[in-house]
């Protein structure tokens, strides 16, 4: 078989990357280009639409042409993307209304408000397995309509389109062709029926949404549309949210199966089989990858808000850190912790707290807490975070979990791997290839087009480390014991 790579695009918060994968699933080619971000106001956080779609291109173009292949053998494109963020734009131009609304962005909060007043709580849990929040798209959506000038009328008159990332880029690499999306970016709206598998009319009606902005849901591995590039036809045969799409990246199509990926944030995924469970401890219910030919799979989510993004947070506003990768050896040179902990709620607390109010805290300093003392709690918060998600996931599903899956930048940091393992009594797995991300996407993509199959995962994914637990459970119950005083003080709600 000639057409033997798989490419694909991976568009983040901070990040937007195309990535070369053959056959065997190694990475041939990577480029990449950070991401401006714009924070118009406090809690507001957007991206430029067409930036996004200029920086996918320019991506694509330099890791074709530093993989050296030929674009003849390009098999399929897998898109894998920033959920939530939303964008409108005109179906006429082509062009967006506003910027695109970050997932992270917090402008939503009283529209969120009006929704809860109004005693929709419990219909949303039940038939989009999320929280009323405004970090989910069908509130941004709402906004915009409000918002920018003339926008209601021109959506009702059926001008206007609605897409998470992948519509927006699917819609501009097909030149308009196709308005699509799939199962996994569709549950992360707030308006769309994970039980019917359908946009929900009653949330439309209540959001004041018009059908005619939204696009059509497919399987996350089937065909999207066909991209002309420097004429040839490639075709995009998976499409999926970037944590579900490492979940399958990750080999997680069965139930228990979890993962965890530490990114901009971290997002803890658990597969919990074709039942949804419904969460009682604060998680999100959401659609894993989709397949055509086996019925769909739910999963139990816990998203951490600043996971990586706060890492990132004393190395540029704190300034006390030159490289992300200094922590490493910072946390390893001190003694362990006495009972400091940082609690990054900069963006407030995710699941399972979900307070939207709650701000960044630090507790416990004495005299003799230095840099290094906050560097280290900092990096552990991503540990402890991970673990108010884990277990309330045990309660939810009533299992107790032996093994976590791990990637994202942040997993390539040791200590915290080691610390995890610690926190969690449980073996942390790191994969050697950790753009698990982007591979899950490609794995879609390469199935629809026939390279691949789901059991060629046991192949593909080999193991770098296993962690297991060292730490003796006196020090585990009292260290996490701190953590959670640490949280009750800083939460608002
Ligand atoms: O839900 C938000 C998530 O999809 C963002 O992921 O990797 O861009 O931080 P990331």
């Amino acid at each position: 078989m000639n057409k033997k790579y798989v490419i694909a695009f991976d568009q983040g918060t901070t990040s937007t990357r195309t990535i070369v994968f053959d056959e065997k699933g190694a990475i041939v080619s990577i480029s990449q280009k950070e991401l401006k971000q714009y924070y118009p106001q406090p809690g507001w956080v957007e991206h430029d639409a067409l930036e996004i779609y200029n920086d996918q291109l320019e991506t694509f173009n330099q890791a074709v042409s530093d993989s050296g292949i030929n674009p003849k053998d390009i098999a399929a494109i897998g898109i894998t993307n920033q959920r939530e963020t939303t964008v409108v734009w005109d179906r006429e131009t082509g062009k967006p209304i506003h910027k695109a609304i970050v997932w992270l962005d917090k402008r939503t909060t009283d529209i969120c408000k009006n929704i809860e007043d109004k005693g929709l709580s419990n219909y949303i849990k039940k038939n989009t397995g999320l929280v009323i929040d405004s970090y989910f798209s069908g509130t941004k959506l709402k906004w915009i309509l409000d918002y920018v000038k003339g926008a209601q009328d021109k959506a009702e008159a059926g001008q206007l389109m609605f897409g998470t990332i992948d519509s927006w880029l699917i819609y501009k690499f097909t030149n308009g062709k196709k308005h699509v999306t799939d199962h996994t970016n569709a549950s992360r709206t707030m308006i769309y029926n994970i039980k019917k598998l359908d946009w929900d009319k009653k949330l439309l009606n209540e959001l004041n949404i018009p059908q005619s902005l939204l696009p059509k849901v497919q399987t996350s591995s089937s065909d999207f549309g066909t991209i002309d590039y420097k004429g040839n036809k490639i075709p995009i045969y998976g499409v999926a949210g970037d944590q579900q799409s490492a979940l399958f990246g990750q080999g997680g199509f069965e139930a228990g199966i979890a993962k965890s990926t530490f990114g901009t944030g971290c997002f803890i995924l658990l597969n919990t089989g074709t039942k949804q469970v419904k969460s009682k401890k604060g998680l999100l219910t959401t659609l894993t990858c989709s397949l055509d030919s086996e019925p769909i799979n739910y999963a139990l989510e816990g998203s951490v808000f600043a996971g990586g993004a706060s890492i990132q947070w004393l190395r540029d506003r704190m300034k006390i850190i030159e490289n992300v990768s200094d922590t490493e050896a910072i946390c390893n040179s001190i003694p362990p912790l006495k009972n400091v902990y940082v609690v990054p709620a900069f963006a407030g607390l995710g699941a399972p707290h979900w307070d939207g109010k709650a701000k960044g805290s630090i507790y416990g300093m004495t005299l003799d807490t230095g840099r290094e003392e906050l560097i280290k709690a900092t990096v552990e918060a991503l540990a402890y975070q991970t673990k108010d998600v884990i277990g309330a996931m045990e309660k939810d599903s009533n299992k107790k979990m032996v093994t976590l899956k791990v990637d994202g930048g942040a997993s390539t940091n040791n200590y915290l791997m080691q610390f995890q393992s610690d926190l969690l009594n449980v073996e942390v797995d790191r994969p050697k290839m950790i753009e698990v991300t982007a591979f899950g996407a490609a794995l879609l993509a390469g199935i629809k087009a026939g390279i691949w199959t789901k059991k060629d995962i046991a192949q593909i994914r080999e193991i770098d480390t296993v962690f297991t637990p060292k730490m003796d459970k006196k020090t585990r119950k009292n260290k996490y014991k701190g953590w959670k005083k640490a949280i009750k003080r800083t939460k608002r709600k």
